[in-house]
């Protein structure tokens, strides 16, 4: 029994389609003894699979920024998701793929002759309720602690995991992160703005990982004729901003409307937020009728 998951949900691992409980790894594998490795999620709705080609071009440069180099191509990677889709028969879910650099005795340089541990799950997802939509998310803003590579997907997530948990402790859903008073995400997703009708985001540099809501974020933004920019934040404009959404593979796009214990804007979300959501949905629709 492992609490809230199915133990006999099909997992991929090294080549094969396994029961989640019969797939075993080493305790030597460098993801466990080092955090060394990466991941992706891959969201899919209807069985479908949304922004594939960005998940797995995210994949491949995390792979390349770490020297993890494996034996899979982009259709070997296509063909993965589909099986694991096809195999699992869920509806709306997450593709879970992770790669580490494998099994070898513990030394912290890389080995030379190990194979990648290749693991992918599916899992079944929930999309935002009526209730986060309408009445959105409370957040807090917390020191951005992590390392200066947040751009790479790492397993290494305890930075995040500490995120997180201030979140649970303090009674709201998500933190706002900061580094020397600039906005860069929050503990799982990423942190936009709105003031006066236009939306901002912070520079996609090495200080947070740019999700591939970024990229729909802009398609979005343009079709409903709302300006975007990209610069630094400062942690003030975030305190008086008309709006806060935060973005992720799991979470879509939701409003902040709980920041710090006080409302942001009016309390309710806003007409940034309203328009890219319609137009999330439309993508999603789109996905399931294509
Ligand atoms: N996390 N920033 C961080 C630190 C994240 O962990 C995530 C997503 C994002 C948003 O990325 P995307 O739009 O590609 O989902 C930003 C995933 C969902 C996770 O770790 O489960």
């Amino acid at each position: 029994m492992i609490p809230g998951v199915d133990v006999d949900s099909i997992v991929y691992l090294n080549g094969e389609y396994l029961r989640l409980a019969d797939a075993k790894v080493s305790v030597l594998d460098r993801g466990f003894i080092f955090g060394d490795g990466i991941y992706d999620v891959v969201p899919a709705y209807s069985g479908r699979p949304f922004r594939m080609d960005d998940h797995l071009s995210r994949l491949e440069r995390s792979l390349d920024s770490i020297n993890i180099s494996v034996d899979m191509n982009r259709s070997d990677w296509e063909t993965l998701v589909a099986e694991m889709l096809h195999r699992s028969g869920l509806s709306d879910c997450m593709v879970y793929i992770q790669v580490t650099r494998g099994v070898a005795k513990r030394e912290h340089a890389f080995p030379k002759n190990s194979t990648p541990t290749v693991f992918c799950m599916v899992a079944p997802f929930s999309r935002p309720t009526e209730e986060e939509r309408n009445q959105g998310l409370s957040a807090v803003a917390i020191p951005d602690i992590r390392w200066l590579r947040c751009n790479i997907k790492s397993v290494s997530l305890l930075g995040n995991v500490l995120a997180k948990q201030a979140a649970v402790d303090a009674g709201v859903n998500e933190v706002v992160q900061f580094r020397d008073g600039y906005l860069t995400e929050g503990a799982s997703s990423n942190v936009w703005i709105a003031k006066s009708g236009i939306l901002l985001a912070p520079p996609r540099d090495n200080l947070i990982l740019e999700g591939i809501r970024f990229g729909l974020i802009e398609e979005l933004a343009l079709q409903s004729g709302v300006q975007l920019q990209s610069r630094q934040i400062a942690e003030y404009e975030v305190a008086t901003a008309d709006e806060i959404m935060i973005t992720s593979a799991t979470r879509e796009i939701l409003p902040v409307t709980i920041y710090n214990g006080k409302p942001v804007g009016d309390g309710r979300p806003g007409e940034v937020y309203s328009k890219l959501r319609e137009g999330y949905d439309n993508a999603i629709k789109n996905l399931e009728q294509a």
